[in-house]
């Protein structure tokens, strides 16, 4: 069931025991006085894709960077793998974070460098770094991109890089900021099927920021979403997607899924599914079109 949040009272919540990450009540104020968070609760579960959705300015980016430590909460609790953040605290290599400007991500003069990079600046060996970049590489089938460099890499290539330099460093969570916002459709659902493959394949649990509720719709098991710098609501992507009014305040728009089924809805009796998924829909269409009984 989806919350509200409107209340500026905060509880702290236990801890419970899969949770990987559990944010209670942070604030966050930039250093020119900016308050980009408030009040802000978050929490990842085991082998979940969270979707933080809200529209340019909302915090999402600002909450990403307290999920692997780069950021601090002032006011708040962070604990990370059961691990309380504190000031003291330094990156949390686990939480392995691809920012959305990949430019600033990828920076070696070869592919095979730049994922080298993290596990060489962990400790381990040039072997054992080189063999962590490789299998990194292979596990989202982009061995062919390691001697190239990365200057001349297409976004979407690039891009596949940044993940390959975090997934080197073995993290338990991977958070994607904006993964696709200024790539095409073919290299958008490349980036995508990476991100379910590491959920489904190798049990990681991945969190992603964006403001395209398709994108949203078609990942993610659980959606949060901000609006100022506070969650106006988090639940299940069929209880947020067919709530207009938590869309319209966060400046978002339904999915297209959801928008052709509520205008066709209007219309005909079809089965409160609820599908937020295009392939959902289709399937319930065609059941209509084929007469059958729903
Ligand atoms: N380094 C910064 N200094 C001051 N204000 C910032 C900084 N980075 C972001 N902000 C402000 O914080 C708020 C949240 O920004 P951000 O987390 O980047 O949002 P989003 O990622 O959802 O677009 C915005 O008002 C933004 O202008
Ligand atoms: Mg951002």
């Amino acid at each position: 069931m989806s919350i509200n949040r409107l209340a500026s009272a905060c509880d702290f919540h236990e801890v419970k025991e899969d949770e990987l990450i559990h944010v209670d009540c942070i604030e966050h104020t930039y250093p020119d006085g900016t308050s980009s968070l408030h009040n802000v609760c978050f929490s990842l579960f085991k082998g979940e894709i969270v979707a933080i959705c809200g529209s340019n300015g909302a915090g999402k980016s600002t909450l990403i960077e307290h999920l692997n430590g780069l950021l601090k909460p002032s006011v708040g609790r962070l604990v990370v793998l059961q691990h309380e953040v504190t000031q003291k605290t330094g990156i949390i290599s686990e939480v392995g974070v691809v920012f959305q400007d990949a430019d600033s991500q990828v920076f070696a003069p070869t592919v095979i460098d730049d994922v080298m990079f993290g596990p060489l600046n962990k400790g381990l060996s040039k072997d054992e770094a080189r063999k962590a970049a490789l299998d990194a590489l292979e596990s989202i089938q982009a061995a062919h991109l390691m001697k190239r460099i990365p200057y001349f890499l297409s976004k979407g290539e690039k891009r596949l890089v940044a993940i390959a330099g975090v997934l080197a460093m073995d993290p338990k969570v991977i958070v994607a900021d904006e993964p696709t916002s200024d790539l095409d459709p073919v290299h958008s659902r490349r980036i995508e099927s990476v991100l379910v493959d590491l959920k489904t394949n190798y049990g990681m649990s991945v969190v992603i920021a964006t403001h395209d509720m398709d994108l949203a719709a078609r990942l993610a098991d659980r959606i949060y979403v901000l609006a100022e710098g506070q969650v106006i609501s988090e639940g299940k992507p069929s209880d947020i997607f067919y709530d207009k009014a938590i869309l319209k305040r966060a400046g978002l728009e339904q999915p297209a899924a959801v928008r052709i089924y509520e205008s066709i809805s209007q219309d005909h009796s079809l089965v409160d599914a609820k599908p937020v998924k295009e392939h959902d829909l289709i399937e319930i269409l065609s059941r209509v079109l084929q007469g059958a009984r729903l």
